[in-house]
């Protein structure tokens, strides 16, 4: 008997399903896809596939943190779950609940140059709107649907002043979020990445990401070729190559550059309150 269990093998590591140790908060069209799936080519990180909106829901967040654990890959001890939620950034609730869960979580907010994130997100409302617009042309004096309307025409109210209250462009206040999750979280444990630096060259911003995730440095230029037609990069490591889908990176629509040139302005002292909020200029144009 002794013998037996002498020779028995090693046990193996088993799989289990692990709450987040990081989170990738929002914001929402500045790459939080594209940022999950490249972290996702390092070999110590699982990801939870879909977004599970845990946090943000309350119909979720009532079904409790089993409920949220049962969503999560399966992970070896040491590896890191991610998962991301966009909506989680803008939502009130969401940082006091995610204290709740583990304090020490590591958090990711991506952001873009707002005017940028906006028209990206007016694109995808506008694309998504498309399928089911009416059959029947509307009848006269029918207001049309915001997603048929010119981004210019929701960005801008009549009396020519910008239209705070036109999702696509309050979202992109981003100071008006953070100082929420300030409140709650210390400035070290949220790391904002440049989105559109990401775009560019992905690799020296997963550095910086690696780093605050206290991985070692495994992401590289190995993992990455530029795919001309769809003018961003794609991924690759031993077993993975792929691009993302069609819906990342669409065509915006061209937008009068008198309406950017305003937005631009009116983004500048909302910038500045962000650039104070984490103590870094993203040098966003004026
Ligand atoms: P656009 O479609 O406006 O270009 P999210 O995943 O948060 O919705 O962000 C979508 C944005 O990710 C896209 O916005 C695109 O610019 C950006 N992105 C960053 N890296 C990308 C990549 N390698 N492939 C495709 N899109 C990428």
């Amino acid at each position: 008997m002794a013998l037996r269990k002498r020779l028995r093998a090693p046990r193996q590591p088993r799989p289990a399903r692990r709450l987040p140790q990081a989170l990738i908060i929002g914001v929402r069209k500045c790459g939080t896809r594209a940022l999950l799936e490249m972290l996702y080519l390092h070999p110590m990180v699982q990801k939870a596939s879909g977004e599970v909106h845990f946090f943000d829901r309350d119909e979720n967040y009532a079904l409790g943190l089993e409920w949220y654990r049962s969503k999560m890959p399966l992970s070896f001890k040491g590896q890191i779950t991610i998962e991301k939620s966009p909506s989680y950034f803008v939502t009130p609730e969401v940082p006091e609940r995610v204290r709740a869960m583990n304090s020490s979580v590591r958090l990711l907010l991506i952001v873009r140059e707002p005017v940028t994130r906006a028209i990206s997100d007016y694109t995808q409302l506008r694309s998504r709107a498309t399928p089911s617009a009416p059959a029947q042309p509307l009848a006269p004096g029918h207001p049309l649907p915001d997603a048929a309307k010119p981004f210019e025409h929701l960005a801008i109210s009549p009396d020519g002043s910008i239209n705070m209250a036109y999702r696509p462009i309050a979202i992109s206040l981003y100071h008006a979020y953070l100082h929420r999750w300030l409140e709650v979280f210390p400035r070290e444990q949220i790391l904002v990445v440049n989105g559109d630096l990401l775009i560019e060259d992905p690799v020296p911003q997963l550095r910086r990401i690696e780093k605050f995730l206290g991985l070692e440095h495994k992401i590289g230029r190995k993992n990455f070729y530029f795919n001309e037609t769809k003018g961003f990069y794609c991924l690759r490591n031993d077993t993975t190559d792929k691009c993302l889908r069609e819906t990342k990176g669409r065509k915006h629509p061209r937008v009068d550059p008198a309406v950017v040139t305003k937005l631009r302005k009116f983004f500048i002292q909302h910038n500045q309150r962000f650039y104070d909020l984490v103590g870094e200029d993203l040098g966003w144009p004026e």
